[in-house]
């Protein structure tokens, strides 16, 4: 028999047994119908896994685009877009803003852009896609620089895309964005061992704001069918207001930071309303397999749900919606380092400007001053380097770069105070009148400045004690374009699950952090070059517009499944019946949405 006949058997084969399953399927669901508990919705109803199977073998087989083969560009996604997703309005939702305007104290305005994961990796898909970002106008001249409809074109000098800025009262910022958001949900999620504080009156903001998000969304919306891409926990809610209000849309929630098991998860007291808010997303997405198979387990426990695991997808009051990992990046190549000074250059003007002996070897950090980021625990490790290698001190200096974030928090207020004494103390115990072992510089500062730091220093210290990802860990290797540089990384960002070439620690443990970095400090040109080499390539591979790209071909395929649905349901002769419900879900469940 030739190939062609084979493959032809092949099919038939297949074929027979998808219908015959889809026939069984079809069955036992009319039966179990019959017992299902009235609380369920029908489309919950138990589908059949062998057709699920089959059919999915069939939608995998007729994929137009292979995620893994894909070079990942801006130019690809405006193609995802155009083909996948002809006509889709763009909208980013966040807290933080892009660009942020504020006064200056000769009543000039400047630009800050703020130090946050979540800008470097959203601005240039939002730029790509020329879309517009809905966020928290925070800054002091913000309301100056908007024009009447509350919108901005940026990036400014280069307009692509529109902000369109939120105005928060002050007490709305603080129940909001201070207490629910940052007191309630960020210590809940991180394993940081900061007790999460829960007040009513911060509930009753967060439900607020997140309305008042809501309503932006809606008038900002140019037809009833827009890609929503909410960021972040400052909007569990706003998923499911965005479904009641625009019931085409299609939402992609994406959660920056962990997931805690659903145990932890337990102790917040409207534990149902925020995944109940979240299951309004079409997709929720999170940086690794692990935080979404602990938001799975949460959902499981408290709502009344069915889970379909092999389809990563939750089935929830009569709508699915597709649980993943998309581990977020950074663009690439990036573009700031055109304008960058080469590597020689940015050492010698680094180590002038912070006073490090020529010879030293540079450490660095960067980070928002955040107490799950392991500041003092890097410092913990340098002293131990210190008393466990004497012959290290005035070898090595650590350059802490922190940016002030949530300082008003009385937690926040503490860990300043108490990085800034261990940094006194170590200089004390260790320094002397020309060298100072730890820099601490607590100031906001350019990207491109940061950049030039991560060129000229010879190891980059990512200690998290929790991280979803770690942009930085990943900014760092994408600066080093002469392959030198050695990264420690903490195994408790989701950059170590990518990143197998750094040198992976555990925080907590200083004596295990101070033996990487005596291995960093001896380590030869050779082996860096390695490491590096095959960082660089994993970051290239996996850069932001991946992320972005493989969120929106899941939701064109939703998209397209939907509309399939639709045929489906207008193709009969009157309402829906039972039947067809079920299979309408059948379909979906079978052919898998990635
Ligand atoms: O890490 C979570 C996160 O929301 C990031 O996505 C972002 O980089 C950072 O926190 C910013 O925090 P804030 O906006 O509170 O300064």
């Amino acid at each position: 028999m030739t190939q062609h006949g084979v493959d032809l058997l092949l099919v038939l084969i297949l074929a027979s047994l998808g219908l015959s399953a889809l026939a069984i399927f079809l069955s036992m669901s009319r039966h179990r119908r019959q017992h299902a508990p009235s609380a369920m919705p029908p489309s919950d109803d138990v589908a059949s896994e062998a057709a699920r199977k089959v059919l999915r073998e069939f939608e995998k087989n007729g994929q137009s685009v292979d995620a893994a083969l894909v070079t990942w560009s801006p130019e690809t996604l405006r193609k995802i877009l155009a083909d996948e997703l002809p006509d889709a309005q763009v909208i980013v939702v966040s807290n933080r803003e892009p660009y942020i305007h504020n006064e200056t104290k000769d009543g000039g305005v400047e630009l800050v852009v703020p130090a946050s994961g979540l800008v470097s990796a959203l601005e240039p898909i939002t730029r790509a896609c020329a879309g517009t970002w809905i966020a928290y106008g925070g800054g002091s001249a913000d309301r100056r620089m908007a024009d009447r409809n509350d919108r901005v074109q940026v990036p400014p000098g280069n307009p692509s895309y529109t902000l369109r800025r939120v105005w928060l009262s002050d007490d709305e910022y603080q129940g909001y964005y201070l207490g629910f958001a940052n007191e309630g949900l960020w210590p809940l999620c991180h394993i940081a061992f900061t007790r999460p504080i829960f007040r009513e009156s911060d509930w009753e903001a967060y439900e607020a704001a997140n309305r008042k998000f809501a309503e932006t969304v809606v008038a900002e919306a140019r037809n009833e069918r827009p890609i929503v891409l909410v960021q972040d926990y400052h909007f569990a809610l706003l998923p499911r207001m965005i479904r009641e209000r625009l019931p085409e849309a299609i939402v992609i929630t994406f959660w920056h930071i962990p997931w805690p098991n659903s145990e932890v998860f337990s102790i917040c007291p409207w534990r149902e309303r925020i995944l109940d808010g979240l299951l309004g997303s079409s997709i929720i997405g999170f940086h690794t397999q692990f935080h979404a198979n602990n938001f799975t387990e949460s959902v499981d426990r408290f709502m009344e749900s069915r889970i379909e695991r092999a389809d990563a997808a939750i089935s929830y009051g009569g709508q699915m919606t597709l649980v993943h990992a998309y581990p977020i990046s950074i663009e690439w190549p990036v573009e700031l380092l055109e304008s960058l000074p080469g590597v020689e250059e940015c050492r010698t003007r680094t180590r002038e400007r912070f006073g490090i002996p020529g010879e030293a070897k540079l450490c660095i950090g960067v980070e928002r001053l955040d107490y799950t980021k392991g500041v003092l625990d890097r410092f913990h490790a340098l002293e131990e380097l210190f008393k466990r290698h004497p012959e290290t001190v005035g070898k090595v200096v650590f350059l802490q770069i922190a940016a002030p974030s949530r300082g008003t928090l009385p937690a926040y207020k503490q860990l300043h105070e108490e990085c800034l004494h261990l940094a006194d103390e170590i200089n004390q115990r260790y320094g002397s009148d020309d060298y100072k072992p730890v820099v601490m510089v607590a100031e906001h500062h350019k990207q491109a400045d940061i950049y030039e730091l991560y060129r000229a220093a010879d190891i980059c210290l990512v200690t998290s004690l929790h991280d979803g990802m770690n942009l930085v860990a990943k900014e760092f290797v994408a600066s080093r374009d002469d392959e030198q540089g050695v990264l420690i990384l903490s195994t408790f960002a989701g950059a170590s699950r990518e990143l197998l070439e750094a040198l992976i620690v555990n925080p907590y443990d200083a004596a295990m952090t101070s033996d990487a970095m005596l291995q960093a400090i001896t380590m030869g040109a050779d082996e860096q070059r390695e490491r590096m080499r095959r960082m660089r390539e994993i970051v290239r591979d996996n850069n932001v517009y991946r992320w972005a790209g493989s969120m929106l071909l899941d939701a064109a395929r939703l998209r397209k499944r939907g509309e399939l649905d639709r045929v489906t349901v207008s193709d009969q002769p009157s309402a829906p019946t039972g039947e067809n419900v079920v299979s309408m879900f059948e379909r979906k469940q079978a052919v898998g949405f990635r």
